[in-house]
This record gives structure tokens, sequence and C-alpha cells, in this order.
């Protein structure tokens, strides 16, 4: 595929296939084109390993933690489970929209929590709202211990950003789904990977093993979810898309 921008004219044309469509920029479609080439161009600069969060590095691209905040807001999540802590950036973001909210805990699983980043959030002023669980996210006693420190009727949400095999995030949809408040996600971050693959730092099975492909198997094999855009509440521009990392990742427990 070739992308052509013009400046001058403000469109973009997009060659694909033989053909050659040409858009303006002032247009949902030119600004797909152009985000999608932008999302490649971050990948490659590893653009979103350049931010951190209340001190702690956080590596998401910050229109989908912008779309997370949205989602904790809206749904009234009082737990949020991450599996893939790395050095403690997103447990911390979550405690910290949950401290403005006045309710709500994290639980951040990590396999390999290097003793930097347990120190620095172990000394984090957000600490108190962060449980830590060392093991595998899809080891079954790292699962039953997570399940055991849920209580009855809090809503619960669960966020996917470990291991971002097929194999593995269809394991952990299995093993978390049941988690999941009806109405609330659990979110297969990363899918990304499909559209990047062939760039730096990637493999040549990305196209087909990556988040996107688990969701699609796992709601495909489970009726009780969905794969569901939430409805996000404002937008007065043009835009259709999220501009996002997480191509669909959001699946909805529906009962
Ligand atoms: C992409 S990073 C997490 C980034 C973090 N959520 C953030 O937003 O800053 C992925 C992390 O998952 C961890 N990981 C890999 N396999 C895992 C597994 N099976 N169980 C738990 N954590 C795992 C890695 O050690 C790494 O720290």
């Amino acid at each position: 595929m070739k992308v052509i921008y013009d400046e001058t004219a403000a469109t973009v044309t997009q060659e694909k296939d033989g053909t050659s469509v040409t858009h303006p920029l002032e247009s949902a479609e030119g600004f797909e084109i152009m985000s999608r080439a932008w999302l490649r161009a971050s990948w490659d600069v590893k653009y979103i390993y350049a931010f951190s969060w209340f001190g702690r590095p956080i590596i998401q691209l910050p229109e989908d933690m912008i779309r997370i905040q949205e989602v904790l807001w809206r749904d009234k999540v009082d737990v949020i489970i991450e599996t893939g802590v790395a050095h403690g950036g997103s447990l911390v973001f979550y405690a910290s929209i949950f401290k403005a909210m006045g309710k709500g805990r994290v639980i951040g699983i990590e396999l390999d929590l290097r003793a930097h980043n347990r120190a620095a959030i172990d000394a984090h002023p957000l600490r108190d709202l962060i449980t830590l669980v060392d093991g595998s996210s899809i080891a079954p006693e790292t699962v039953e211990h997570v399940r055991s420190l849920l209580k009855p009727g809090e809503r619960v949400m669960v966020m996917l950003d470990s291991n971002h095999t097929k194999p593995h995030v269809l394991a952990e949809l299995r093993a978390y789904g049941t988690m999941v408040t009806p109405g609330c996600y659990i979110v297969a971050a990363d899918g990304i990977m499909e559209i990047v693959a062939g760039g730096p730092r990637t493999k040549p099975d990305w196209t087909t093993s990556n988040p996107k492909q688990a969701a699609l198997t796992f709601v495909a094999e489970n009726p009780d979810f969905i794969i569901e855009e939430p409805v996000w509440d404002f937008n007065e521009g043009a835009v259709r898309e999220r501009v996002t990392y997480w191509p669909s990742a959001f699946v909805k427990r529906v009962r």
C-alpha cells in the first residue's frame, strides 16, 4: 500500500491493489488513512516508550489511556485486573482515576516484576489502591488467587496486556472472562500487531497470532461475550474510528 500526502491540496491519496483513491484531509476517510500511517510510524520509532504517569513509565498509546478513563468512569468500575505490569505505569494510571472517582482498586499480575519496578510501585503514593500478584497470568494458581481477591457485588473489568500471542491471550480470555461483570469489558490490548507486522521488532506470525485474533476466536466460541466498541460520550468532530493500538479489543460480557 502507498499513501501520498499533499499538504498544499490538503488531500491524501491511497494506492492499493492497483486502485488509487484521493480523500480530503478534512474527511473521516482521509483522517483514517493518515492515522494508520502515523500508527505504523509510531511503532517504528517506539513512540509509546516515551511517557510516564505520576512518575512511572507507561507503555501505552496516550489515546488508548484516555479511552480507558472514559470506560472506567462510565461503567463505574470497582476493580480493574491487569495482566502485564512492567514498570507499573498503567496500574498507577488506573489508580489515579479511581482516586479521583473516590472508589476503585487495581490488581496487577506480572510474571517477572523487576526489583526496581517493585520498589518504585511500593513507594508510590497510590500504592494502597494496588494489589500485586506474582506469577504467570494463565497459571491456574494465579487465576484462582485473583478470583479470590474479588468481593461479591464489585464491578470488575479486565485489561490483558502481558504476552500478546494468540494462544496466550485466548487462554487469558478463557481464564478471566468469567470474572468480568456483565455489561463490562475484558480488553485484549495490542491488536496493532496485525497492522505493523513486517516492521521493526515484529515477527512474521503477527498477522495471525495477535490479541485481535484471540478476541475473535473467544467471542465465536462463547455467546456470553461480544466485541463491541464502547459508546463514546462526546464527538463533535468528523472522526469515526479510534486512533488506537487496540483494534477490536473491547470484549463485552453481555450475560
Ligand atoms: C507490554 S508490558 C506491560 C505494560 C504495562 N501494562 C503498561 O501499560 O505500562 C508486558 C508485561 O507482561 C509481562 N508478561 C509476559 N508474560 C506474562 C505472563 N504470562 N503473565 C504475566 N505477565 C507476563 C512482561 O514481563 C511485561 O512486563
